[in-house]
């Protein structure tokens, strides 16, 4: 679909962007502002190209209000709420308030995977917005837009290895993402186990916010994530794998360590993501250089130095309870795409 910049508000205006998911090595958990959506610990993630959505947006004087579709079906509730808290921003931004909008995203991968796309739906969709509005606002500015629907989303306007600050002011304006090593830089891939394709049993807001009010290693959790993320980049800086590999599973079990000591207990995993654990480990001891890490859910991703993906995914896939692996590289950047590039 082309972009059609128009100074009057009564023109359609269209666009559309794709965007990849990401998983993080060091993990947010925790929100220092329920409101604006600020994270009360700094990330960092790397873009998996391998997971991909396709946002396409139309501004329309003739709708009759916005209107949100996940592969061609109507959606409502809370991500319909979230997609016009944004648009509400970026119009008033352009001076559109009154024009609604229809919004279309797909993914490229089966939603029934168990796997999350609103990082990579939200950062395609201010993308495609931002560029059907003709804001060309600049790349941090879009990922603190996404942040306000999901915290992940805002890693997604990047690609390779992706740093993501808590920040301290009070307006979120530091609390934003950028990239921290180019994805041709360092080539790791990324194996997905899927162990459970049903949806999540607690989402992330809910989890965090479980964990925040009553467990008591959420401050343990908050005081460790930033001397953790500061390792995480210095690894990254330095190609060492081994070190980002010891501080991403470190990380990782400390958030669910967070979790499960929430009262009742949040317990993402099955048997299987444990016996995957374990097939991680054994691959570890025999030189496989190999790290896990799970997010709030039952799948294990691994992360592997160049060129180790197919052996890691072909041990993963004998697990038993392990349904499906993907291996994929590290992607790029959320983008506009083209009519040619859509088809
Ligand atoms: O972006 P949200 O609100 O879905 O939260 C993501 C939380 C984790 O996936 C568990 C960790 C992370 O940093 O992505």
């Amino acid at each position: 679909m082309t972009v059609v910049p128009s100074a009057s508000a009564t023109a359609v205006r269209a666009a559309s962007a794709q965007a990849h998911a990401n998983i993080a090595l060091i993990k947010y958990w925790g929100k220092r502002d329920k409101a604006l959506n600020l994270p009360a610990v700094p990330s960092l993630s790397v873009t998996v190209a391998g997971l991909s959505s396709r946002t396409r947006i139309r501004f329309d004087p003739a709708l009759a209000g916005d209107s949100l579709y996940f592969g061609g079906r109507p959606a409502a509730g809370g991500e319909l709420d979230r997609v016009h808290a944004i648009l509400d921003t970026m119009r008033a931004l352009a001076g559109a308030e009154d024009l609604p909008a229809r919004v279309d995203t797909d993914n490229d991968f089966p939603t029934a995977a168990g796997l999350a796309s609103s990082a990579s739906g939200f950062a395609a969709l201010v993308v495609a917005a931002d560029a059907a509005l003709g804001l060309d606002l600049p790349a941090a500015r879009l990922s603190a837009l996404a942040r306000a629907a999901s915290g992940s989303a805002a890693r997604s306007l990047f690609g390779g290895v992706v740093e993501m600050a808590a920040g301290t002011a009070a307006d979120g304006s530091d609390a934003t993402a950028r990239p921290l090593l180019a994805a041709a830089s360092w080539p790791l891939e990324i194996v997905i186990a899927i162990t459970d394709s049903g949806p999540k049993a607690v989402g992330s807001t809910d989890g965090m916010d479980h964990t925040a009010a009553t467990s008591p290693y959420y401050t343990a959790w908050l005081a460790s994530a930033p001397a953790d993320l500061e390792r995480a980049r210095d690894a990254v800086q330095t190609r060492d794998f081994d070190a980002l590999a010891r501080v991403s599973e470190a990380s990782c079990l400390r958030m669910h360590a967070s979790a499960l000591a929430a009262e009742p207990g949040l317990i993402y995993w099955r048997p299987a993501t444990l016996a995957a654990i374990e097939c991680v480990r054994g691959l570890q001891a025999g030189g496989v250089p190999v790290f896990f890490t799970i997010d709030a859910g039952p799948q294990l991703k691994a992360i592997c130095a160049p060129g180790h993906g197919d052996a890691v995914a072909a041990a993963l896939a004998d697990v038993p309870g392990v349904e499906r692996t993907l291996v994929s590289g590290l992607g790029d950047g959320a983008r506009v795409i083209t009519e040619e590039d859509d088809a």
